[in-house]
């Protein structure tokens, strides 16, 4: 071949395939490989002059020009060590692997140390947006090596989506950050789902709204300050209906949430962190809450169903107290990821800038949202900003939310309707707000037990009682 490939796939799912088409928008010349013989076929028939499916491995990659830029998008896992295993015997000293699926981010660790030992360069890189967004522009978030990064960057830049003029993507930082970056993301993404949901579930049974009804608030919403990728598919979902049916797809659609994993990782890394995301933890608990429905269906049996209506006067006003608790647990969980990713930096040396994080977010991603101008702007002005809700405007917004979200969380634990997600973002707020908690006691026990030791207010030092009896006066 005369002018060889500036871009090759590997794996032609949806994903990979729509990423290869917009690459070929862009002029770019690209290969894309599959073993599955169909995959590479239908490619070949988009017919695109700038796209070449292979089903060998070595005619793919000599397709490719110097340094041969390879990136795969097959399923996280196993899978993704192979397809490794099989470039290393194709490639060359030099080469560049991107890794663009969901990999968790200590895999990444593992195979950016590996692929650098064999003199390769390795890109850990979180893709988002969905099928939609590969096609027509997603976020990329892109970490590992950045002398690599930088023979990508013309074509990244390209493909991304673009906010004001500016693409979203850029670095992110050292060895697994991009894959960390992207876990976080999916973290806050099953929170504002988790979210949403619940105030669907508020809106239906205890508003005893109907379908039409909810579709408009969530469309009101959308055109405010809630504006997000997320609320918008979610106001289409309230407006689809199956051919000549009457009632919503939405409806006949069962209780039962998948998940395959990242809001999970999300939660254990920042456990191992010790760092607190109850917004996140909560959504990942939820979704395998739903999945024991026959659990759930017997002990509805036994225990009655004493939901109802939260509010008896003004729908209209409660809409907006409502809308207030969704802003302000929207930014907690939002809060709570962006700590995260601050904490992770600081174990893990990753080099990131939060600001950069929050720009390319602004949009092709799935949590693309008009907060996430707030978050950028806040760590622009401020980048040693160690928690969100520290930041002046962000507190401002969110003081004037408080009496939303208290009113919701306390009338629908009055009435019976579960919303952890906002009753989470609420007690995080009320603790991290709050200058003495409890845990002196839980200190205290600690050593009752365990010997485990305290610390006093105003002494240095580590202190150990023997809290027996006699010296208890009651
Ligand atoms: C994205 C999405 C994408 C995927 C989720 C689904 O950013 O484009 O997050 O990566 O749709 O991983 O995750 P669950 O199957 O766990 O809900």
């Amino acid at each position: 071949m005369e002018n060889k490939n500036a871009f090759g796939m590997i794996g032609l799912g949806t994903m990979g395939s729509n990423l290869l088409q917009n690459i070929a928008d862009h002029g770019f010349s690209c290969a894309g490989y599959d073993n599955s013989r169909d995959k590479v076929d239908a490619l070949n028939n988009l017919g695109s002059e700038n796209i070449h499916g292979f089903s060998d491995l070595k005619e793919f990659t000599d397709s490719l020009k110097s340094p041969k830029v390879v990136m795969m998008l097959v399923p996280a896992g196993e899978i993704v060590d192979s397809v490794i295993n099989e470039l290393l015997a194709v490639l060359d000293k030099g080469d560049i692997i991107i890794d663009g699926g969901n990999s968790h981010y200590i895999d990444t660790e593992r195979r950016s140390k590996e692929l650098e030992d064999k003199g390769l360069h390795f890109v850990g890189m979180g893709v988002s947006g969905g099928e939609e967004g590969a096609r027509r522009g997603p976020s990329m978030m892109p970490g590992g090596d950045e002398e690599a990064y930088e023979t990508l960057k013309p074509i990244l830049e390209k493909i991304a989506a673009q906010v004001n003029g500016e693409p979203t993507v850029a670095f992110m930082g050292n060895r697994s950050a991009g894959h960390f970056v992207k876990m976080v993301h999916n973290g806050i993404e099953y929170a504002i789902m988790q979210l949403i949901s619940e105030s669907y579930e508020i809106m239906k049974k205890g508003l005893q709204m109907n379908n039409e009804e909810i579709h408009a608030v969530y469309r009101k919403w959308n055109d405010g300050r809630l504006k997000s990728y997320l609320l918008e598919i979610t106001t289409e979902i309230f407006a689809y209906r199956n051919e000549n049916e009457d009632g919503l797809l939405l409806d006949e659609i069962r209780d039962q949430a998948k998940a395959k994993g990242t809001g999970k990782w999300t939660s254990q890394a920042a456990m191992d962190l010790h760092l607190p995301t109850p917004v996140i933890d909560i959504s990942v608990s939820m979704r395998d809450l739903s999945s024991l429905k026959d659990l759930r269906v017997e002990a509805s049996k036994i225990y009655d169903d004493n939901s109802g209506m939260v509010y008896q006067k003004s729908i209209e006003e409660y809409i907006q107290k409502l809308e207030d608790a969704f802003y302000f647990a929207m930014v907690s969980a939002y809060a709570q990821g962006m700590h995260l990713l601050y904490q992770a930096n600081e174990n893990f040396k990753y080099d990131l800038n939060l600001d950069t994080i929050a720009k390319i977010w602004r949009g092709g991603c799935i949590i693309r949202s008009e907060f996430l101008e707030d978050i950028y702007a806040a760590f622009n002005k401020n980048s040693k900003l160690e928690h969100l809700l520290l930041d002046e405007n962000v507190a401002k917004e969110i003081s004037s939310t408080q009496s939303g979200i208290r009113a919701v969380v306390s009338d629908a634990a009055l009435h019976g309707i579960s919303i952890p997600a906002f009753s989470s973002a609420l007690a995080y707020f009320d603790n991290f707000r709050n200058e003495n908690m409890p845990t002196n006691l839980i200190q205290a026990q600690r050593d009752y037990f365990g010997s485990h030791t305290y610390e006093l207010k105003a002494k240095e030092g580590v202190f150990h009682t023997k809290w027996v009896m006699e010296n208890i006066k009651e």
